[in-house]
Order: C-alpha cells, then structure tokens, then sequence
C-alpha cells in the first residue's frame, strides 16, 4: 500500500511535464497558477497520506483490539462452561444425596407450594415427588389437608425433639410421621421458605410401647414370684396332710378316694405354680452329675396316684447304659413331670404311658456317641397337624385348664441342658416326645 501511494505522488509530478513554457507573461501567469494548484494538491496528497496512515494505525489497534476481546471472549466462554458443569455436578450430587437419604425432605416456599420433595418424603406422604433440578416446578400445594396444615402451622404440639408427632395413613397403614421444620433464609436474609425434614418412627414408637409393655410385665413376673412362694407353702401342708388322711383311711373308701383327690389336685397346682416360676424367673441352672433313670422312677411314683386312678398302664424300659448327665435335678425332675402330666391329661381314661432311655450310636461309624436319649410316648389324644408348631409357644393350650407354660418351660430347660428335644403325634393314636442329651464323662474326642 506505501508503494502504491509513493507511486501515485510521483506520477503526478511527472504530469508537469505538459506545464507551458515560462517565457510569456501569460504563460508565466499560467505557470504560478499551476504551482499553486500543484501545491494544494501536494497538500491535499499529503493530507490524504496523513490520514491514510493515522486510519491504518487505527485500523491496526482496532484489529488487535479485536483479536484481545475474542481472547476473553473464549476465555470467558471456558469458564462459563465449566461454571455450568460445576453447577450441573453440584445439582446431581444434591439430588443424589436427596434420593438416598433415609429421611423424607420437603420444601415449601413462602406460598406453601412444594419446591422440593424427595422419593421417602413422597413414599411417606403420599405426595409426588419434585426433584431440586427442576428449574421452575409446577406450583402445587401439599395434597392431603391435615398434613398442609401441619407444614403450614408452625405452633403445631411438638414432641420432647421439638419435632410434631402425626398420625399418617398410607396404603391402609397407620403410620406415625415425626416432622421437624426450619426456616430457609436467601443470602439477603430474607425468608424463602420452609424446609421440612420427616421421619417414620411407627416402628420406634412400637418398640418403646413394647418397651413399656415389658416393663409392666416384668413387674408383674415379679409380683407373680413373691404371690407364688406364698401359695406353695400352704400347697405342701394340704399335699402332707392328705397323704396323713389318706394313709389313716380304709382303703378303696370314698374317704380315702377323696383325700386321694385332694393331694393329685394340689400336686398339680403345685406344679402350675412352679412352671409359673419358672417361666416368670428362670432359674441359673446348678450342674451336678444326674442319674436321669433315678428321676424318672421317682416322677413315675410321684404320679402313681394320678396313673392308676386313670387306669394308665405304665411301661419302663431303662436300657441307657450309664445314664448320668450333667444338669440340674430340680429342672430335670420338671422338665420329666411336665411331660408326663401331659401324657396322662390326654388319656383321660385308659392308654398307655411308655418311658424308655437307650443310648445313641454315631452315624458315622456306628459307635457309641456317649449321648443317650429319653422318650415319653403315650396313646393319646394326639396333637392335630395346624398346632404341632405352636405347643411351645408359652401360653398355647388346647386344655380348659391348662396354663399353657409346661412346654415352654420342658423347651426351656432343655436349651439349658444342650439337649434336643422333638415330637411325633398322630390324632387319636398317640405323642412321643424324645430328647437326647450328652451324658458326662462320655464327650466323643473331637478329633
Ligand atoms: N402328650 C400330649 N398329647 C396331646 N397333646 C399334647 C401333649 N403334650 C402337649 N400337648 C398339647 O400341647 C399344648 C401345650 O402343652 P403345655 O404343657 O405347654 O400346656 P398345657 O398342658 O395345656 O397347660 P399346663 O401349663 O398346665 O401344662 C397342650 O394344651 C396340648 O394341646
Ligand atoms: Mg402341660
């Protein structure tokens, strides 16, 4: 471009080449008229230059000028977008965070409308759910009328927390929702809305009944023990003193068959109250070495009276060779006697009760395996098929007397012997119940 111009200015000089010879006035005349034009538009050449040059070194700013902009532009650019990403992350890992809380989050703005509500608080509430990334969501009030009015009233009673306690019902189950709200605040400090945080406790609120339920129980066990040790103490004197009569009474006399009554009847109460005892306290079994046949002769005699005035044929077959065991000979002598009264009470007239030990072989090698094994079988009622799973369960009877309790207090005292116990009954043929147990000085050698 400089070339260019030079050369325009050069080529007009040239042009003067064709200006008329300065010897005549009128030529002369022509001739300064010509040096003057020529020297306006020198000037106007020179103008022109100047100007050209100050507009291309404007040009050139400018340009430069551009090219820094577009720079920051692009820079600018960057850093928006990786403000988005961050903002986009930060969203995520927010609602990600909500979506796995194991409490319910709700946020009400200043309108009670629901600008957030994640999948527990939804489940919860029954309410839909309203994700943070949603840029505008819908203006929706809290659906069901008493839990808007919960979020809405603040001075609702709250519970020892300060959280409000309400009963909630949801796919036709009552729950209990324990709600806590705080106030949320923009960075001015103005109010924006509401953030409420909700809990199930049904489950906590069931354990602290149970809690309490156990508490009043456990009081009464305790009652239940003094009431207990009071009654047995008249309960031996009428057993001793109508043993006395009966022994002093003809016998085969109605007299004598009475006194018989009242010392079974008082044998059982007796025994009632001690499986209540039991049941209510269960004793830290004492071990010694017991000789299980000698309990079971002793159990058989003590209801003798009760068997043949049942006309229950009793058979015995103590094959058990060394039949010690270590536990505990009072638990051992109730956990026999439990199980023979049941025998006896499903044979109301006529049957037969059978006891027999044996000892036990090991499967692997056919072997003795140092335990042995007690069975009690009768020719009973039998257990129907639908209750064989529930006769340990304390309480469980199907007798109009009965308490229920022998056989969780047997199961009981079992466990405490590391024995085990199991049952075979068919209706109207008959109930064996077989417990095997580690007899002492018999423990197989582990290796
Ligand atoms: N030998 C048996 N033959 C038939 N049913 C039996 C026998 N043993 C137990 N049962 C059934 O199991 C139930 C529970 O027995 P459990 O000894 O726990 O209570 P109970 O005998 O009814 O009352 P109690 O507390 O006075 O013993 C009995 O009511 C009865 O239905
Ligand atoms: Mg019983």
């Amino acid at each position: 471009m400089d070339e260019m111009r030079s050369g325009a200015t050069t080529g007009s000089l040239a042009a003067g080449g064709n200006v008329p010879a300065a010897s005549s006035p009128q030529v002369q005349a022509q001739t300064s008229a010509s040096a003057g034009e020529a020297g306006l538009l020198l000037e106007a050449f020179e103008t022109f230059t100047r100007v050209s040059t100050s507009l291309e070194s404007a040009f050139e700013q400018l340009k430069e000028r551009a090219e820094r902009l577009s720079e920051e532009l692009e820079v600018r650019n960057r850093q928006l977008k990786r403000s988005l990403r961050e903002r986009a992350e930060a969203r995520n890992y927010l609602r990600r965070i909500l979506e796995h809380l194991p409490c319910g989050v709700m946020v009400l703005d200043t309108r009670g409308n629901v600008t957030l509500c994640n999948p527990v608080a939804a489940a919860l509430l029954g309410e839909p759910e309203v994700r943070p990334n949603r840029a505008r969501p819908r203006a929706r009030h809290v659906r069901n009328r008493t839990l808007r009015e919960c979020f809405m009233n603040p001075h609702s009673p709250a519970g020892a927390s300060g959280e409000t306690e309400i009963a909630h019902e949801i796919h036709g189950q009552k729950r209990i929702l324990a709600l806590s709200g705080t106030p949320l605040m923009d960075s001015a400090g103005s109010h924006i809305g509401t953030l409420h945080i909700i809990r199930d406790v049904t489950q906590i609120k069931a354990l602290e009944e149970q809690n309490k339920r156990g508490e009043r129980l456990s009081a009464m066990g305790e009652m239940a023990v003094e009431l207990a040790h009071e009654i047995r103490n008249p309960l031996g004197s009428i057993e001793l003193f109508a043993s006395l009569l009966e022994n002093e009474l003809p016998r085969d006399t109605d007299p004598s068959r009475w006194a018989s009554n009242i010392r079974i009847g008082s044998r059982s109460l007796n025994n009632i109250v001690s499986n209540m005892l039991h049941f209510a306290n269960p004793l830290t079994p004492t071990f010694t070495g017991v000789d299980l046949h000698q309990i079971v002769r002793e159990i058989l005699s003590f209801m003798e009276p009760i068997t043949s005035q049942r006309d229950i044929q009793v058979q015995v077959h103590l094959e058990a060779t060394h039949p010690t065991i270590r536990g505990d000979r009072e638990l051992l002598k109730q956990m026999i006697l439990n199980l023979v009264q049941n025998s006896v009470q499903a044979m109301p007239s006529r049957g037969s009760l059978i006891l027999r030990t044996r000892d036990l072989t090991s499967r692997l090698d056919n072997t003795q395996s140092g335990r042995m094994e007690l069975s009690i079988e009768d020719t009973g009622l039998g257990i129907a098929p639908e209750n064989l799973g529930r006769i340990f369960d304390p309480f469980f009877t199907t007798n109009k007397n009965g308490s229920g309790l022998g056989l969780s207090v047997v199961h009981q005292i079992v466990e405490q012997h590391a024995g085990i116990i199991t049952v075979a009954s068919e209706v109207n043929k008959g109930t064996v119940f077989t417990i095997a147990f580690q007899k002492v000085g018999e423990i197989p050698n582990a290796a």
